[in-house]
């Protein structure tokens, strides 16, 4: 069998289950060659080498598992990031919460910020790539995540500036914080997602109580609580009344919601009036 043969009994296996199936096929032959995707170009009518091997990645993606759990890498923002099954795989929607926490950050000057729920580690890293002043405290309940966040954190030398702490939102960290950022599980228990995200991504990663807003009301609560100015959150795009109902009645001094490229309510930056 040809490289060209092997992608295109790929992309048949894939149609109908995955988006792009020739583009998914070009990235798991070239993840099971080790080679880029130019090179299958060049290279189409060279043998397929360990057949049986790369028909054990294309069955695993036609049965759902996410390419980025099958390769191990995923690309977020600027950076691409090891990842693994006790992560949740970062989306490209977050990337837009990376730039509304930057634009509050470069506009106070902030210097030691924490994001709850690091999971792989995306949003700290390149928020610490962007601010080489910045300090990061990340919490995480996942020790897997932690594990993953770790990897990743090392792999871009950043361990002395982002602190990992297997906690639940900021329990037991004492740190004075200026900003918190988060991508908290924001999903109502009981809906049905995608079979790639529901039978494969961490649950604790996905799902949380109430209306799905429970751990976005908590950390408002905290922020308010631990009188911190700054909250920069990803949110479902169906959570905007119940969250603007809820920091009405606390009373925060402003909470602007932003929208994702589909246009859809994606999250909120919010600040809290001085005390
Ligand atoms: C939606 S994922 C976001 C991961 C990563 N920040 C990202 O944007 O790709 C939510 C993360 O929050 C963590 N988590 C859930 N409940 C938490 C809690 N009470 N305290 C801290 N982290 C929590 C999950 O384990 C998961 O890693």
């Amino acid at each position: 069998m040809t490289l060209t043969q092997a992608l295109t009994t790929a992309q048949k296996q894939f149609t109908g289950i995955v988006e792009r199936p020739r583009f998914e096929a070009e990235l798991l032959l070239a993840y099971h060659l080790g080679v880029d995707r130019m090179y299958l170009l060049t290279h189409s009518e060279e043998t397929l080498p360990d057949r049986s091997g790369f028909e054990a990645l294309v069955s695993r993606r036609a049965e759902h598992e996410p390419i980025e759990y099958i390769t191990g890498r995923v690309s977020f923002y600027d950076i691409e990031l090891f990842i693994a099954p006790g992560a949740l795989i970062p989306r490209p929607e977050t990337e837009i919460l990376v730039e509304k926490a930057a634009k509050v950050i470069r506009r106070e000057g902030l210097k030691q910020i924490a994001e709850i729920g690091i999971g792989s580690g995306a949003v700290s890293i390149v928020l610490a790539r962007m601010f080489p002043q910045l300090r990061i405290v990340a919490s995480d309940i996942s020790g897997e995540a932690l594990v993953i966040a770790r990897q990743n954190i090392e792999t871009f030398g950043l361990i002395d500036r982002i602190e990992l702490r297997h906690t639940s939102l900021l329990d037991g960290i004492e740190a004075s914080i200026e900003m918190i950022v988060s991508n908290p599980p924001y999903i109502a228990r009981g809906v049905e997602l995608d079979p790639n995200v529901q039978d494969f991504e961490p649950h604790t990663a996905l799902f949380a109580d109430g209306a799905g807003d429970d751990l976005l009301r908590k950390i408002i609560t905290l922020s308010a609580e631990r009188r911190i100015r700054h909250v920069a959150c990803e949110m479902g795009y169906d959570q905007r009344e119940r969250i603007s109902a809820f920091v009405k009645e606390l009373g925060v001094y402003s909470v602007d919601f932003y929208t994702d490229l589909a246009g859809l309510d994606r999250g909120f930056v919010l600040m809290n009036s001085e005390w």
